[in-house]
């Protein structure tokens, strides 16, 4: 959440850099890292994803819950793109989440750098962000998803912890992050916005002995 728009809707355009670090989990892709487990494929967003991007921000659930307007394809395209060039700059990303029998999309599962003006945030702490289809909620798509990310960014990127932003009346969101975990550490607010977030950490877990 680099800006203080919805938690949904966090993201910025950035210059490529290109990113050839080989993963601990999954496999190197082009544009970034393939996380699998047994029921979900993760892949680095791509334009290919826009008419399920465009679909599930739209959808009436979605449009509730981020209480704004439908946002136009345009718009969802800019989006999208923003997220495609985060991995060059930051060898991570937004993945999209895959079902690995179907290959249907199911949702996204995003790291971004905070940006500054946060109250007690510093900038540059990765935050998580995460959005499931509605038609998959309450299936632990999400915990799932976030905690392949979560173990890939401790290992490869080499974040030491994540952040995560809810509000208080997200009850789906803060009970997903509790399963993943994650350890309530406080409020903020941004300085543009009067909107008090709840934040959550989750630390790299200590080596083993
Ligand atoms: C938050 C979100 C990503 C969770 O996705 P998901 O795949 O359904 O999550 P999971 O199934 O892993 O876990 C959801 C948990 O919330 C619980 N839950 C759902 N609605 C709830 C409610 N109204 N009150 C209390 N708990 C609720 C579920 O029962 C489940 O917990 P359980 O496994 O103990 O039963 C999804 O609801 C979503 O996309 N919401 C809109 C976007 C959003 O708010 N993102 C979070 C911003 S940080």
């Amino acid at each position: 959440m680099g800006t203080p728009t919805s938690p949904i809707d966090a993201s910025r355009n950035r210059s490529p850099r290109v990113h050839d670090e080989v993963a601990a989990a999954g496999a190197v892709t082009v544009d970034g890292v393939e996380l699998v487990s047994e029921r979900l494929v993760l892949r680095p967003a791509s334009e290919s994803d826009l008419n399920f991007y465009f679909e599930m921000r739209n959808s009436p659930e979605i449009l509730a819950r981020a209480d704004q307007e439908p946002k136009p394809r345009s718009l969802v395209e800019r989006q999208l793109q923003g997220w495609i060039e985060r991995w060059q700059e930051h060898g991570f990303g937004t993945w999209t989440i895959f079902d690995q029998d179907s290959d249907e999309r199911l949702g996204r599962v995003e790291l971004d750098p905070m940006g500054a003006g946060w109250a007690g945030i510093s900038p540059g702490e990765t935050e998580v962000g995460l959005i499931v289809h509605p038609a998959h909620w309450n299936q632990g798509i999400a915990t799932e998803a976030a905690g392949l990310v979560a173990s890939d960014c401790f290992t490869r990127a080499g974040v030491n912890h994540l952040v995560a932003l809810t509000t208080s009346d997200n009850k789906a969101s803060l009970r997903t992050l509790e399963k993943l975990g994650m350890r309530h550490r406080g409020q903020t607010q941004h300085e543009s916005d009067p909107t008090t977030y709840e934040v959550y950490e989750l630390a790299r877990p200590a080596p083993r002995p």
